[in-house]
């Protein structure tokens, strides 16, 4: 089972025990009317069926998750769905949670989650022309704009225009700083190492009784080693080869972790933890 939790919210997957309450939410018009298939009114029974495929199968390409923003409350969903362009990202949130960023922190999470754990290089969603809220949204996360299509919108009765979307692995790569990837203890967290880091870095890198154990770490050590050697660490790595920047949640700099390939053992890998730096 797969858990996403970021700062605010938890992602997890959709249940069949969650009909009544998907139902509920999508009998309201004002969310109804941005999604394709809802019918008027919205059953449990409506839900079941596309609940029933989704629960037993949860591949990559068909799961659902339930957005929580309250513990233990149905705040939303994303589900990631097998379409004809591609596998299709799609969303929503109960009308109480919009306009707080829940949706952008939520979709930034699942698609860290995609890329990492898939190897497919883009996602592809659709947006109806007249929903400028998801299309900030998805401009925001590094979607383009590539085209359009005409849906039948069941909640609305009517024919609409959609505008199709593309997402690709070097866009969210780009925009890396915002679509981290996240990993939290009580005490400390792991995001990807930035350029933003080299001060800091340079800092405890500087140190002699640091330096000293460490291997390939040239001395003096420099801000524009720093600065080189961060520039080039991907955001977003395969699990294999993902490298981390640990930090107080004071966000003091601690040290480094991170896997590194194993040589003559594809896609398995050798640990390296790196802990320098404040003595946190
Ligand atoms: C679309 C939806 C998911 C957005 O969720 P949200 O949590 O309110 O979104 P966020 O708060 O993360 O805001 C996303 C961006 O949209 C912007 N935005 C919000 N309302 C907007 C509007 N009416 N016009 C233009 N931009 C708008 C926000 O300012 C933010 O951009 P910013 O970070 O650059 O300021 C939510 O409104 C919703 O569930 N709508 C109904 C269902 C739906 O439309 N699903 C998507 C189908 S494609």
């Amino acid at each position: 089972m797969t858990y996403i939790e970021t700062k605010n919210l938890l992602l997890r997957p959709v249940e069949i025990g969650d009909a009544a309450n998907l139902a509920e939410a999508l009998n309201d018009f004002e969310v109804a009317r941005n999604l394709k298939n809802v019918p008027t009114p919205c059953r449990p029974k409506d839900v079941l069926a596309w609940l029933g495929r989704t629960v037993h199968d949860r591949s990559r390409d068909n799961i659902a998750f339930i957005i929580e923003v309250e513990p233990m409350k149905l705040g939303g969903l994303i589900d990631f769905g097998k379409t004809e362009r591609g596998v299709n990202i799609g969303y929503w949130l109960k009308k109480q949670y919009w306009g707080k960023g829940h949706m952008s922190d939520a979709l930034r999470a699942a698609l860290d989650w995609y890329f990492l754990e898939d190897d497919r290089d883009f996602i592809v969603s659709d947006i109806f022309e007249d929903n400028f809220a998801s299309r900030k949204l998805q401009a925001n996360l590094g979607f383009e704009e590539v085209g359009t299509c005409q849906f039948n919108c069941q909640t609305r009765g009517e024919t609409v225009t959609a505008v199709d979307t593309v997402l690709t692995r070097q866009a969210i790569g780009i925009f890396g700083g915002r679509a981290m990837l996240k990993l939290a203890t009580d005490r400390i967290y792991l995001r990807p190492p930035q350029v933003d880091d080299a001060a800091a870095v340079t800092a405890a890198l500087s140190r002699y009784e640091v330096a000293k154990d460490m291997a390939y770490v040239p001395h003096p050590y420099t801000l524009e080693d720093a600065e080189t050697w961060l520039a080039k660490q991907p955001q977003i790595s395969p699990p294999y080869q993902q490298k981390f920047a640990i930090f107080t949640h004071e966000d003091q700099f601690c040290g480094m972790t991170g896997f590194t390939e194993r040589e003559g053992f594809p896609r398995s890998a050798i640990i390296c933890i790196e802990i320098f730096g404040a003595k946190a």
